[in-house]
Parts: structure tokens; C-alpha cells; sequence
């Protein structure tokens, strides 16, 4: 592909999403939230909610998947002012990774200075159980060791750097409030922290790709998040990141079990409260950003 045809949007393209936005509602957001597989509980907690459908947002994808709902939410979460995606954008849908993450150069363009991604994901780790909440404190990014990076093509320096270091990428002040307030809340015998490994998708893995992540470092696979939180740490915007724990990883060929969507989604609904109670409690408690070192003035 020719540097020219990228499949990406421009800056402008970006601004015209933003402020179209902006000139809708009144609402400022300093947190943006992406909600997981059955996870978009999360956006009906906001409060004096302005709510956009993705097919109604300027240059915004859609997403097709069931279990993700396509909304654009803004309101307020315990007095925090919150933007929401309730569904998001993944690669299997088949669309180019430069346009699933546009959303985050969106939030930026608005404000927001802290991201929160939450993911269903199947976990590799053999002390995890179903149902487990792992915070995120790393990633591998398998599309990415494949040329498949959201940041590929050419490099708008008004968004953020040519070369993006990725060793902070998961904010650690971020994960110990998580911890902080998962105690508070009794969660600690089911809140942990690991590596999140993404994959393209949509098939499940296989036994021995399960061994070989897990061999690799990683405790959880899924197939969203890391794209997303690249382009985020790109423009200088802090990020969390959940995993809900919604199945075991199949690792010996003795076990009966089999990966499958439905279960991805009832056990998000048996968790699903308690992770948003964690997030909610979460967002009341972020500091606004006062590190303004890597901040990028957009305006
Ligand atoms: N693999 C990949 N993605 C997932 C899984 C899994 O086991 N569970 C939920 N999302």
C-alpha cells in the first residue's frame, strides 16, 4: 500500500467527528470508558446520558457484533463527567486497524485525558478461574509483531510521535487504585494482575496456540483492547484496562471443553455488576492529569 491510500482518517476528518460532537451537547468528558463483550452495563450507569448510535456519527464505523450495541453515550458517572463507547470495533469485523481505533483520537479531540477498556477474554493463566477480574499491566500484541499496528502509515504529528514507547503503556498508578478499590469493595480474592495477549480473531485459539501464548507470558487472550490503547498512549491519553476472565483457555487435549460466544456472554452477566461498581468507584477517584509531559495540545 502506498503511504498516500491510508486506510486511516485524517486529522481534519478526526476534528470534523469531534466537533460535530461538541456542537451536540454540552457534556466535557475527561474519562472515555470502552465497554467489553457484555460488559455495556456500564454506559446505562451514566446519568443525564446524551446518547449518539454510531451509524448517526460522522465517519464512525459500526459495530456487528452481538452483544455490542453501537452507542456513543455521554453523561456523568458518580459526578465525573464520562464519554462511553457501548460496543466496539475489532478487527474480524473487517475493518482496516487504523479505523477501529479512531474512536480514541475522538476522545482526545474532546478531552479526555484518562481511557478505561474493559475485555471479555479466556484465561491462559492455570490459578485463574472463570469469573476472575484481571487488571491489565502489559500486553502482547501478536497482529502487531505482524505488521498489523494501528499507528502503520503515515505519522500526524499533532496526534503524537513517530516512535511511541510502549513500556508505560499501562498506567501503574491506574492499576493500584484498581487494587485499592477492589479491596474496598471485597474483591480481592477475585481481582488479578496480568499480561493480556490480543489475537486477530474470529476464530478461537487452539490447544497448542493456548500453550504457546501461555509459554510466551501471557495470562488472558482476547481480541480487542491493544489496538486501541497503541493510538491512546500515541496522543498521550492514560490507560486502564479490565479483562473479565469469561472462560478457561483449553490447554490438554483431554478436556472436553470448547470455547464459545454464549459463554463469553453469561458469564459477563454473573460479573458484569461488579466490574462496573469497580470502574464506577474508580472513575469518582482519578486525579486529572496534571503530568502534562507527554500531553499533546490539540487545539
Ligand atoms: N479467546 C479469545 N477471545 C476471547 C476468549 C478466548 O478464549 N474469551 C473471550 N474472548
Amino acid at each position: 500500500m502506498h503511504p498516500e491510500e491510508s486506510t486511516g482518517y485524517s486529522y481534519e476528518e478526526c476534528r470534523a467527528t469531534a466537533d460535530w460532537l461538541m456542537a451536540q451537547m454540552d457534556v466535557r468528558p475527561l474519562v472515555g470508558i470502552v465497554c467489553g463483550s457484555g460488559l455495556g452495563g456500564l454506559a446505562e450507569m451514566l446519568k443525564d446520558q446524551v446518547a449518539f448510535n454510531y451509524k448517526d456519527i460522522p465517519n464512525f464505523p459500526q459495530s456487528t457484533v452481538h452483544g455490542h450495541a453501537g452507542r456513543l453515550v455521554f453523561g456523568t458517572l458518580k459526578g465525573r463527567a464520562c464519554v462511553c463507547m457501548q460496543g466496539r470495533f475489532h478487527l474480524y469485523e473487517g475493518y482496516p486497524i487504523q479505523r477501529i481505533t479512531l474512536p480514541m483520537r475522538i476522545f482526545k479531540l474532546l478531552g479526555v485525558e484518562t481511557v478505561i477498556l474493559t475485555n471479555a477474554a479466556g484465561g491462559l493463566n492455570q490459578d485463574y478461574r472463570v469469573g476472575d477480574i484481571m487488571i491489565i499491566k502489559d500486553h502482547l500484541n501478536m497482529p502487531g509483531f505482524a505488521g498489523n499496528n494501528p499507528l502503520v502509515g503515515p505519522n500526524d504529528e499533532r496526534f503524537g510521535v513517530r516512535f511511541p514507547c510502549m513500556s508505560d503503556a499501562y498506567d501503574r498508578d491506574l492499576q493500584q487504585l484498581a487494587f485499592d478499590v477492589g479491596s474496598e469493595l471485597g474483591y480481592s480474592d477475585f481481582l488479578r494482575k496480568g499480561v493480556y495477549c490480543v489475537l486477530g480473531g474470529p476464530s478461537f485459539e487452539t490447544i497448542a496456540e493456548c500453550r504457546m501464548l501461555h509459554k510466551l507470558g501471557a495470562d488472558a487472550v482476547g481480541m480487542s483492547t491493544v489496538h486501541e490503547v497503541l493510538v491512546a498512549r500515541h496522543c498521550g491519553m492514560r490507560c486502564f484496562a479490565l479483562s473479565l476472565i469469561t472462560n478457561q483457555s483449553v490447554m490438554d487435549y483431554e478436556s472436553e471443553e470448547k470455547a464459545n460466544h454464549e459463554e463469553v456472554l453469561e458469564t459477563g452477566k454473573l460479573r458484569a455488576e461488579q466490574l462496573e461498581r469497580l470502574v464506577a468507584n474508580m472513575v469518582m477517584r482519578i486525579e486529572r492529569n496534571n503530568n502534562n509531559d507527554d500531553d499533546i495540545n490539540l487545539h
